[in-house]
């Protein structure tokens, strides 16, 4: 007969954990001065899941993530993506990482002056196998279709909502076929029912482009949707780890302060 115990540890065993990781963190450490921000920090992405990851304001999450892409370079501690140790690799190398991860950045940032076709253009030109226009054409077309904007082609992001640029900035992730994506706050500053529906985006991106993810966010709501599991970051560390069920059922009271 199975015991209680033994029933909790089934349920809150990462869903995925047979999987290999993509990107394993080990022992990471990033002071800006005398702050410590990420302070031995451990964890694990697996292929083909989603991480949400979860932590109050200034808790390192955006600090975490441009350590992976080497964005900022962190103090000490290992962070292999693909087996590769992006601390140790070289410019060419850690370009060629660089390459398979799609970064969305917190503040969506697409370049005001260019249309949106120019925008999904930019990484496409940028990669170092050279695509013929018609190529390029029909992957941002495939990308605004994922996104379902496909009639935005060349506005101007001005032109757009709040909501559609962040669906653009999506699109320009996804365009150049990443194997990794890293989302900070993909939902922030939207209203509900247009967070939901970059909450399915992200769903039905797992599901065509087969990424595995890590998703920071604050948005409960948003980490209901995505997550396959959850971890959470408090003084520069993960406080806690495990799946949905895990983090609605803690009696913990910084967790009860995010899922309310
Ligand atoms: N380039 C930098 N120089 C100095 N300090 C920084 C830098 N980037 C981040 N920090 C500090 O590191 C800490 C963590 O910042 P980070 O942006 O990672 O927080 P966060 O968890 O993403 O917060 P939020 O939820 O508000 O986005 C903050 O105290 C911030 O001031
Ligand atoms: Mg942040």
């Amino acid at each position: 007969m199975k015991t209680e115990q033994t029933e909790s540890v089934l349920l809150d065993s990462p869903k995925k954990s047979t999987k290999e990781p993509v990107i394993e963190i080990n022992g990471l450490y990033k002071s800006f001065g005398n702050q410590e921000v990420l302070k031995n920090l451990s964890f694990k992405l697996f292929d083909g899941e989603n991480l949400v990851v979860l932590g109050k304001s200034g808790s390192g999450k955006s600090v975490l993530i441009k350590c992976i892409v080497g964005l900022l370079r962190s103090d000490s501690g290992i962070i292999n993506v693909f087996d590769q140790n992006v601390l140790t690799l070289k410019r060419k190398e850690l370009d060629d990482v660089r390459q398979k991860i799609g970064f969305l950045f917190q503040s969506g940032a697409l370049y005001d002056s260019m249309t949106v076709k120019e925008n999904l253009e930019f990484p496409l030109k940028r990669m170092e196998k050279q695509l013929k226009q018609k190529e390029i054409d029909e992957k941002i077309i495939e990308a605004l279709e994922n996104v379902g904007l496909p009639e935005v082609l060349n506005k101007m992001p001005s032109e757009l909502s709040g909501g559609m640029r962040k669906r653009i900035s999506l699109a320009r992730t996804i365009v150049v076929d990443p194997m990794i994506m890293l989302y900070d706050e993909p939902t922030t500053g939207l209203d509900p029912v247009t967070s939901d529906e970059i909450s399915s985006l992200i769903n039905d991106i797992q599901k065509k482009y087969k990424t595995s993810s890590i998703i920071i966010t604050h948005d409960i709501e948003c980490a209901r949707m995505t997550a396959d599991r959850l971890i959470m970051l408090q003084d520069g560390e993960v406080y806690e780890q495990g799946n949905l069920n895990k983090f609605e059922k803690s009696t913990d009271l910084i967790i009860r302060a995010f899922f309310k």
